[in-house]
């Protein structure tokens, strides 16, 4: 693992991010890698030695990311997402969207083409084994309000305890901020967040909606 070119890519993003200078970032904007990651992540899932390794290297590179996703991926920041806990196949499905455009965050984009395929594996992995730090419910009304409405739809996908499953994405205990943008951008469709299941089920949510839900889902363990 090269750190130094990881360290390089943050502070290269940072300036892009402080000074929103669109012409770099464009120049930065990569093609889908040439590994098949998804295949990759079975095979090192299913072989305990390349778990081992791959985990050590995905804690190296966690530690670049801890400023914003916190320690073990437990993000401090409401607008930030955790990344502990997150289902590993999920995550791979979200760096190949930012490698071709499916998922637009400039800063992101630039995190992303600083990695290797070992780094990401290692990466997913080291985050899915860590632990979830649960919120305390600040609203129990609204909460209340946003259970109603998860378990009429969002159960059907992310599951009851709102963990997900290889295919869908854990939203349990998500960071507030991120929920609320997350769920608007779907449903504005201009092109931040693209994808037809969601899409669908935002598109009939009121702004009260998504405040309800986001209350709950936070709160989920
Ligand atoms: C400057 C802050 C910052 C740093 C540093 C950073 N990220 Fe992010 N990351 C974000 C933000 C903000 C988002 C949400 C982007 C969006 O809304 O699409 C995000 C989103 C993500 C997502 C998608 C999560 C989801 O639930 O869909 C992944 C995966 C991710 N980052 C991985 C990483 C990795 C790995 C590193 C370190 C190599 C890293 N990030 C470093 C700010 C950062
Ligand atoms: C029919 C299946 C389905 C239903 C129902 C569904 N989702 Fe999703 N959800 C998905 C899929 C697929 C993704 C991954 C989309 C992507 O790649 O951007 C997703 C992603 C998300 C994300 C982004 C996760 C992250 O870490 O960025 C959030 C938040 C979310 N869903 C919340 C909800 C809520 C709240 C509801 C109920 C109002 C809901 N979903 C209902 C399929 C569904």
């Amino acid at each position: 693992m090269n750190s130094i070119r990881l360290l390089a890519a943050l502070l290269a993003g940072l300036c892009v991010y402080a000074v929103a200078a669109p012409a770099i970032a464009q120049s930065t904007r990569t093609r889908v890698a040439e590994v098949d990651l998804p295949a990759r992540l079975k095979e090192v899932e299913h072989d305990a030695k390349l778990s081992e390794s791959a985990f050590k290297t995905g804690r190296k590179v966690a530690a670049v990311c801890a400023n914003c996703h916190g320690e073990g991926g437990n993000s401090l920041k409401p607008e930030i997402p955790n990344l502990a806990g997150q289902n590993p196949a999920y995550l791979i499905e979200q760096l190949r969207k930012f490698a071709d455009g499916r998922r637009r965050n400039e800063f992101m984009e630039g995190m992303i083409k600083a990695m290797n395929s070992d780094e990401k594996i290692g990466m997913v992995l080291f985050y899915a084994n860590q632990k979830v730090v649960r919120k305390t419910v600040s609203n129990p009304a609204l909460a209340a309000k946003g259970k109603e409405h998860y378990s009429k739809t969002c159960w059907r996908c992310h599951g009851e305890d709102g963990r997900g499953n290889e295919k869908f994405a854990r939203i349990a205990g998500q960071q507030p901020d991120y929920l609320r943008a997350t769920l608007r951008g779907y449903r504005a469709g201009t092109g931040l967040r693209i994808d037809p299941l969601m899409a669908a089920t935002t598109q009939l949510m009121t702004d009260a909606d998504i405040d309800a839900v986001v209350a709950y889902v936070m709160s989920m363990e």
